[in-house]
């Protein structure tokens, strides 16, 4: 097992293209960073995130989701092996059971793509464009089981442009999820 002097281990969860997932490791390695990620699971075994994790040496799984119960399982066996102290879910497309939740015992954050509790789920740049809304942004919180609706550590807005389509606001928002994640990993590692 590698030794971390003191660094907590995160481990992050994906399902696709892991741009947070690069967006973190990038702030971990920086001098005095207090947190490694040294594991990453996707559900899709195919995700992008998993390959960029393969390229820096980082520990990482895709692990099929036959079930929820085999996931988490297996997931599970995973974040005892390496001792996990926290999961960043980070553009996961699943949702984790209040068991697996209340096994793995250890804070498990996620971001969301909106100002929480506004816009829950999916299509969220739609729908606040569609709203007329002047302002969109990024949300990280706490994971529980219902819906993108645990306690919120940090959100940031972003101004809505009259000119902004769908892609000129996902392009906005994910610039400010990139800046937010590690900034949240930090408060609440700090915390524990
Ligand atoms: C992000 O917009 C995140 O908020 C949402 O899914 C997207 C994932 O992007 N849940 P990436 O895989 O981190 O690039």
């Amino acid at each position: 097992m590698e030794k971390l002097t003191g660094k907590k281990k995160v481990a992050v969860f994906i399902s696709g293209r892991g741009s947070n997932l690069k967006s973190i490791v990038k702030y971990s390695k920086k001098k005095n960073s207090i947190f490694k990620v040294i594991l990453v699971i996707s559900n899709n075994p195919d995700a992008y995130g998993l390959k960029y994790a393969a390229k820096l040496k980082i520990k990482n799984y895709g692990v099929k989701f036959k079930s929820r119960t085999n996931f988490e399982n297996r997931s599970l066996q995973f974040l005892e092996k390496y001792e996990i102290d926290m999961i960043c879910l980070a553009g996961f497309m699943k949702i984790l059971s209040e068991k697996f939740i209340k096994k793995f015992a250890k804070p498990i954050l996620n971001i969301h793509p909106s100002l929480l509790p506004k816009y829950k789920g999916l299509n969220t740049h739609e729908r606040a464009l569609k709203n007329k809304d002047k302002f969109a942004g990024a949300t990280i919180h706490h994971v529980t089981q219902k819906l993108d609706s645990g306690k919120i550590i940090l959100q940031k807005k972003v101004k809505i442009l009259k000119s902004d389509g769908v892609i000129d606001l996902r392009k906005k928002v994910l610039k400010i999820e990139h800046e937010i994640y590690p900034k949240a990993i930090i408060k609440i590692l700090s915390s524990l």
